[in-house]
């Protein structure tokens, strides 16, 4: 059986930075309040769409492979965010990269949609149904946001990051995962004003993202640590194996308590959150392209990764590098 080895890595950051200052001009906040609570300090805004997003991460890495995007059998997009609904947004970037004749999806798993499209597609490789794919995470998440409201306002930020899959014999790429989802309580996180369930024939307020911020926090801490737990067990692994923690990135309180709860180290740890806030599916894709630019992964490190959102849908997966 082959392995889904990474062979090619690309982000796209859109230019448009806000600051926590330049929010406090908007709604009533500070930076001092959104530091500490959350460690975002600015957070990007992009001014075109999920789908272009994605092309440009999804071209830098092909690049980086050294491939063209005829060379793919497979465009999966997470996003949460979609440019369009029909035709999904996957098949523009199909388009835009030249993958002429692959197949294109979009999946929908929230914030944990990045390592919910690793699997699915790896698992295509692993089986030999397909030989490379290209795997994205962009979202739009600003789009959504209700400036006049502090709350969300403040922890939203837009970007895609993207990996090449190759069918390989080298074992790498994703070794181990786990992805779930716990549906009690679906309703503490969601976009409101948004999807078919409306009545179309009344008038439908403004979309809306709504959330119980600490019970949220307190899920998220427990589910990515388990998650990590199971992925550990599964690839029989022990924690001193792991050489980088990839977190989603939603709140630097919530990373700093999966950090303690697995006894990692800060210098392991990739975080940027304070530049980025929370841009949901895209966080891990965007953290692992700036964690090899960084030098904190490097080839053959043993990364563990893992995500929690909306759904509520979990993940963790293991990742040679
Ligand atoms: N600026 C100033 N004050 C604010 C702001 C703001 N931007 N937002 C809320 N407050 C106020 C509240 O009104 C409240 O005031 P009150 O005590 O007078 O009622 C006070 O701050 C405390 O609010 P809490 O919600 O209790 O603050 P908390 O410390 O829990 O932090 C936060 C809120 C940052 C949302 C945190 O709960 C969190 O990060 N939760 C998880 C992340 C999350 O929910 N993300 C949504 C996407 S889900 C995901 O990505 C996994």
């Amino acid at each position: 059986m082959k392995y889904a080895q990474i062979t090619g890595w690309g982000k796209c950051i859109p230019p448009a930075s806000i600051t926590n200052d330049e929010i406090s001009q908007i709604v009533e906040t500070n930076d001092e309040w959104i530091s500490t609570r959350t460690g975002i300090r600015a957070r990007r805004v992009s001014h075109v769409s999920t789908a272009e997003l994605a092309t440009v991460a999804a071209q830098n890495a092909l690049d980086c492979a050294g491939l063209e995007g005829k060379d793919v059998d497979l465009v999966l997009l997470a996003t949460c965010t979609p440019s369009t609904m029909v035709a999904n947004t996957a098949s523009l970037v199909q388009k835009n990269i030249g993958a002429v004749g692959a197949a294109a999806c979009d999946t929908n798993a929230a914030c944990s949609g990045f390592l919910y499209a690793m699997q699915l597609a790896t698992a295509q490789i692993r089986t030999g149904m397909i030989k490379r794919a290209v795997v994205i995470a962009a979202e739009r998440m600003t789009w959504y946001v209700n400036w006049a409201k502090r709350d969300s306002a403040v922890l939203f930020g837009d970007g895609a990051g993207a990996v090449v899959l190759e069918a390989s014999d080298e074992p790498s790429g994703l070794l181990a995962s786990k992805i779930g989802c716990d549906t009690e309580d679906r309703n503490i996180l969601h976009i409101a004003n948004c999807g078919t369930d409306l009545n179309k024939y009344e008038p439908i307020g403004p979309s809306d993202l709504m959330f119980e911020g600490r019970e949220i926090f307190k899920r998220a801490v427990k589910g990515m640590s388990q998650a990590c737990d199971d992925v550990l067990s599964q690839a029989q692994l022990s924690l001193e194996d792991i050489d980088v923690l990839v977190p989603h990135q939603a709140n630097l309180r919530i990373i700093q308590a999966i950090q303690q709860k697995l006894n990692i180290e800060d210098e392991k740890v990739m975080v940027n959150i304070d530049k980025y806030g929370n841009t949901s599916a895209a966080t891990i894709a965007i953290a692992l392209c700036e964690a090899v630019e960084n030098g904190l992964i490097k080839p053959e490190s043993n990364i563990m990764s893992a995500a929690f959102g909306a759904g509520l849908t979990w993940a963790a997966s293991y990742i040679k590098w």
